[in-house]
């Protein structure tokens, strides 16, 4: 739910009926007080799984919206980190706040994640909440312009929720999203690409495998465990194979 200073009902069934990046550019204002923002237990979460696998110079955020990731990688990195997203609005929201001073430096590209515009120069890219965006058939073009990006060990980290159980409320209520999407997509252009249940981990695997990186899970202990004990939610850590 958002929060009462956040976008109306009426604000976000605009943003629905753009594009997703013209979407992004109108909700970019109040983008940090809707729950689309990746949490800050979250974020925390990341850092702390990653920062044993460093030291890392340069960062990257992809699909960085408001700066949440660049915030994390601003405490991970010692050189640079640059945040790259599509939408000029959550570039201007995510510079605003974000202002330089302190640690690395900081820099904001707007460029397509679909086409990244960097040499092999990163030694940490990490996405948060962007992969609904991305129809599985851009999956692998996507790591592999992340790949690209990254110098050889280069490490490509992000997390990944469990699934709900089959059955569950939140089981039915994310297929009921992806449902609508669907119909409104059949239906209407442009697009707005925002599916729930596009991202399944043995198929992420293989397409990052596919991508030239070797990946493994690590559990994100601070955001509990599943009644069965498996871990809520994991971190992928995928490393440029060399
Ligand atoms: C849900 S927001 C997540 C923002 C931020 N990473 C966070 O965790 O709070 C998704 C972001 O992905 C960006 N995005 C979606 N598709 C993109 C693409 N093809 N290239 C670049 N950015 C994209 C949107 O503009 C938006 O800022």
């Amino acid at each position: 739910m958002s929060t009462p200073q956040g976008p109306t009902l009426r604000e976000l069934a605009v943003q629905a009926l753009s594009s997703t990046m013209r979407g992004y550019d109108l909700l970019a204002p109040k983008f940090d007080l809707t729950p689309y923002r990746t949490p800050d237990r979250v974020l925390d979460a990341v850092t702390d799984a990653v920062r044993p696998l460093g030291p890392f110079g340069s960062g990257l955020d992809v699909c960085c919206g408001t700066g949440a990731g660049v915030g994390v990688l601003r405490g991970l990195c010692t050189e640079r980190v640059t945040g790259v997203d599509f939408s000029a609005g959550m570039l201007a929201v995510a510079e605003a706040s974000h202002p330089a001073g302190g640690g690395p430096d900081v820099g904001w590209v707007r460029a397509d994640a679909r086409a990244l515009p960097f040499r092999p120069v990163f030694d940490l890219a990490v996405s948060l909440g962007a992969f609904g965006h991305f129809l599985p058939s851009e999956r692998p073009g996507l790591f592999a312009q992340v790949r690209a990006s990254l110098r050889p060990g280069g490490l490509f980290v992000f997390p990944v929720g469990a699934p709900p159980a089959v059955g569950s409320r939140a089981y039915w209520s994310l297929l009921g999203f992806d449902a609508a999407m669907r119909v409104r997509n059949a239906l209407l252009r442009p697009r707005f690409i925002m599916y729930y249940r596009t991202f399944p981990l043995p198929g992420v695997l293989a397409d990052l495998s596919r991508a030239g990186f070797k990946a493994r899970l690590l559990p994100l202990e601070s955001l509990g465990r599943r009644p069965d004990g498996s871990p809520r939610a994991r971190l992928v850590v995928a490393a440029v194979a060399e």
